[in-house]
């Protein structure tokens, strides 16, 4: 498994600041295991959010990668999830959370009220060891459904993804369409 954070530790974005805001848009939306100073809902524009990162670490296991989301270029597009303020030392135990292939990237991100802040997002780019590309949503579906890892049952991380992005009023087809196929196994 590659180990993304000593890469991660010499990006240091914003580090002087007294405070960073946070993109997630995977479990960093449903799991907050993190301090944080205030929370709001935000989208960034020009990626979108698909299941083609592997998981060895949290969803499945180095034999059976499971699969979590990353984000794609996409022009057009807008991914919406959480924002997070936290103190830039947060960012050390993030960096051990997301370490299987997830580097730090520098973004712009708009709030529900239209206001913009730069920030940072971890995005698992298409280099990265772990990452397992596109397949159709129904395969997806079938592969989540067999995959388990240290952090829980693959089908948990869809699943609370789903549910935390129809609280959040927002629509996904990718994911809801996974969704559904994962429902029907
Ligand atoms: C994120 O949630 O922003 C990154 C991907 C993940 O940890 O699931």
């Amino acid at each position: 498994m590659i180990d993304t954070t000593a890469i991660n530790r010499e990006r240091s974005l914003f580090q002087d600041h007294e405070s960073v805001w946070l993109f997630g848009y995977g479990s960093l939306i449903f799991k907050v295991d993190f301090p944080f100073q205030e929370r709001r809902p935000a989208s960034i524009q020009g990626w979108a959010r698909r299941f083609w990162q592997g998981s060895h670490d949290h969803r499945g296991t180095p034999e059976n990668p499971g699969r979590v989301v990353t984000l794609i270029e996409a022009p057009g597009a807008r991914c919406a999830g959480m924002a997070y303020r936290v103190s830039p030392a947060v960012f050390g135990q993030l960096d051990v959370r997301e370490k299987n292939g997830y580097l730090r990237f520098s973004t712009p991100m708009t709030f529900e009220d239209g206001s913009q802040e730069d920030g940072l997002v971890y995005i698992a780019t298409a280099d990265n060891a772990a990452f397992l590309g596109p397949a159709p949503e129904a395969e997806i579906a079938a592969h989540i459904h067999g995959s388990h890892g240290p952090s829980g049952a693959n089908r948990e991380y869809l699943l609370n993804l789903a549910q935390a992005l129809r609280e959040l009023g927002e629509q996904d087809e990718h994911i809801f369409e996974i969704e559904r196929n994962l429902q029907a196994l």
